[in-house]
């Protein structure tokens, strides 16, 4: 492969020193073969757009076991191992999220779209979509890639037939999985017809001896056995699939010395495909045991193996930090140059934007002196805001969310610019002069330079015919310049997708429409019921479907991995359950406490002493993250526990508010404060509890 095909990021990887070589140029004639181990979402992001001629992939089908649902990752550790890998390394198993046990299906979604989003990407324009998958998901997985590449870049449903293994009574036995094969543009796409492997004819006598010898092409069912379990092809990985399959896929969708990826690499039969057809090859598990077993399979090919760091851990959201993110929105609606048609929505744009993030909005959470905004700037004045605020800083890491709304422009191949109230055109009409318009990419330099985490939110139409034309090819490469320059910490929303425009409509542009809407609502559902504030990631999959819903295009969303949380807005829909240490709680406690003789006390008691209120909430002071007072002899009676005491005896500090989390699990409240005996139900004295409050 050529260097400039995959740009690994070096600096961001660490070379196995063990085998860090490559294929020698008289073996391979300077091809490459490179293995990384990671997670492919991660790596896939990491690759620049347009750089692949050919995917394979055979993701883990959702087979709908136990088992397969949850949704693990391993992690070199090892201190505390789970498991001992090849060489003696240690692994620890983490469990990511067992809600998603109840469903599956949601599961396999949010899992793969991603995944296939990021492959359209990075595919060239004539490259091509293989999606190995089974009848469980087959039929998703089309509608997600109809999405995704356009439904007439859908080319051929591969069946590929075995008949191998027990047999159903009760229904017929599937023996075939299915291989999805779409074209990133399906006009123009590789397809090695002459080398088209000959199949026998199923009646040779029929048709001529000539014709028998040479056999008839495939249609698109492939009969062909599995990898035989005895067999030498075998490497003992569970879920291999048979070279001849693979092989004829690598073959007729790529040429010698292309570049083919398979992110869900597992035994690396792509590999030894691509070996044997002077292809290049990228392979990627995130499972050590894929690694190694490619390891020994490919040796001889002596690819380079690439262990991907670990994904940073994202600084956990927190109102207490919005002060280091910063919100510079511009909107033009109005342009000198009358050739530039005047935009209604943009002006509505602004006063959505301000309410979106202003804290004295119902919806915000920013001061007003961290937002800023601009009604029909100039080019001048965008920029010097732009430059104003990249030095006035004074933290690193700071975050800017970049608001534009108003024409942009294609400026030149790939290249994106924002059109202000100055922006000439030229004069023979085609395209705004470069000079004039704000290049996109200048703004993601001068952020990342004072280092500045960018978050862009676009809401413009691509003027221009150029814009017009290429309408897919500038949000990817807004999004490539956005990567290459930002790493991994950027967000960026950008209203087109697909071929459709971003509408400019009297009551604002459909993308900001979707984004204030869906803040105003809030999210109620299980897993934002509880948050208080939303982040940019929560907003996805809601923008999108509001979008669809309202007929108008799905916008893109990336964000980079590394990209620290935080809160964008509030969330409209958060239902807190939260308790709160009262005076009676206090009363409860000093009463089992009893000035130091520490006794088991009856509901009874309790009720008689302290009133109705007390009984109905005693029982909360046994909630974990107090865990204060437990049970008696049995259910009727309560006492401390050692926890208990410790508090009463003031050796101990819990939170004065706890609250329950989506999982019904209580933990303490965001910034709740700790609080002693004496500072419960607001009380500040220091007063020792006494012997028996009320007797
Ligand atoms: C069905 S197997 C692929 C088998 C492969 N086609 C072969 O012939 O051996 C799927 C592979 O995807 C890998 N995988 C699953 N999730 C992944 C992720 N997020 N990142 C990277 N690899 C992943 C699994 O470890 C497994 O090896």
């Amino acid at each position: 492969m050529s260097n400039e095909a995959v740009h690994l990021d070096r600096a961001r990887f660490e070379a196995d020193p063990v085998d860090p070589r490559r294929m020698p140029p008289d073996d391979a004639a300077g091809m490459q073969g490179h293995i990384i181990f990671g997670d492919n979402l991660a790596y896939l992001r990491t690759m620049p757009g347009a750089s692949i001629d050919l995917i394979y992939i055979d993701p883990p089908f959702n087979t709908g076991r136990v088992q397969a649902r949850k949704q693990l990752r391993t992690v070199r550790d090892d201190s505390s191992p789970d498991r001992i890998g090849f060489k003696g390394n240690g692994y620890r198993t983490e469990v990511l999220g067992e809600k998603a046990f109840d469903d599956t299906f949601e599961d396999f979604t949010s899992f793969i779209v991603p995944r296939l989003e990021e492959a359209h990407r990075v595919l060239k324009p004539t490259g091509s979509l293989f999606l190995h998958i089974d009848y469980r998901e087959v039929h998703y997985c089309k509608v997600y890639l109809d999405q995704i590449f356009g439904r007439a870049s859908f080319i051929n449903e591969i069946i590929w037939a075995y008949d191998y293994g027990a047999r159903s009574r009760r229904r017929w036995s599937a023996k075939h999985d299915n291989i999805l094969w779409y074209a990133k543009d399906p006009d123009e796409y590789t397809f090695n017809f002459d080398d088209i492997d000959r199949i026998p004819y199923m009646a040779p006598s029929l048709v001529g001896p000539e014709k028998a010898a040479r056999g008839k092409t495939p249609t698109d069912t492939w009969w062909h056995t599995i990898v035989s379990p005895t067999g030498r092809e075998k490497t003992g990985y569970p879920t291999q699939k048979p070279l001849g399959v693979v092989e004829r896929i690598v073959r007729l969708h790529s040429r010698e010395g292309d570049t083919v990826l398979d992110f869900f690499a597992g035994s690396g039969t792509i590999g030894e495909a691509c070996a044997k057809l002077r292809r290049n090859f990228i392979l990627v598990d995130n499972n050590p045991e894929a690694i190694e077993v490619m390891k020994r399979r490919l040796a001889k090919f002596r690819p380079a193996i690439v262990n991907m760091p670990q994904p940073t851990k994202k600084p956990v959201s927190s109102v207490q930090s919005p002060g280091h993110v910063h919100v510079l929105a511009a909107a033009v609606w109005e342009y000198e140059d009358a050739a530039l048609p005047r935009l209604r929505g943009p002006k509505k744009d602004l006063d959505m934007v301000r309410a979106l993030f202003s804290a004295s909005s119902t919806l915000g959470v920013y001061q007003d002196k961290q937002i800023q905004t601009l009604a029909n700037p100039t080019v001048e004045e965008l920029r010097s805001a732009v430059v104003k605020y990249a030095m006035d800083r004074s933290a690193k890491g700071d975050i800017l969310i970049f608001y534009f709304s108003g024409h942009g422009s294609v400026l030149a191949n790939n290249e994106f610019g924002l059109c202000l109230k100055d922006t000439k055109i030229r004069p023979d009409g085609g395209g705004c002069l470069p000079l004039s318009v704000l290049s996109f990419d200048d703004i993601i330099r001068t952020l990342t330079a004072a280092d500045v985490h960018p978050v862009f939110i676009i809401d413009a139409c691509f003027s221009g015919k150029a814009g017009q034309n290429e309408q897919n090819k500038v949000v990817e490469a807004m999004h490539d310049d956005v990567h290459r320059v930002a790493a991994s910490s950027y967000g960026l929303l950008c209203a087109c997708y697909g071929e459709a425009l971003a509408h400019d409509t009297d009551d604002g542009g459909a993308f900001t429409k979707a984004l204030y809407e869906v803040a105003s609502a809030g999210l109620a559902d299980d897993t934002h019921r509880q948050k208080p504030h939303l982040q940019l990631s929560d907003f996805s999959r809601p923008i999108q479907q509001r979008l669809t819903t309202t007929g108008f295009p799905l916008p893109k969303l990336y964000l980079g991995p590394d990209l620290p949380e935080f809160p964008l807005v509030r969330n409209a829909g958060f239902q807190p359950r939260t308790e709160t240490l009262m005076a009676y709680h206090r009363q409860t406690l000093e009463l089992l406490w009893d000035g130091g003789k520490d006794r088991t006390v009856s509901l009874t008691e309790i009720l008689r002493k302290l009133g109705q209120s007390a009984y109905g909430n005693h029982s909360k002071l046994s909630l974990g993250p107090w865990d204060l007072v437990e049970d008696g002899e049995d259910t009727k009676h309560r006492r401390l526990t050692k926890r208990g005491r410790l508090f009463v005896a003031g050796k101990l500090k819990v939170p004065e508010t706890i609250e329950k989390g989506a999982k019904g699990e209580w933990r303490p409240a965001d910034h709740a404060r700790e609080v002693g005996l004496a500072d419960i139900g607001g009380a500040r004295n220091s007063r020792k509890p006494s012997r028996s409050p009320r007797r």
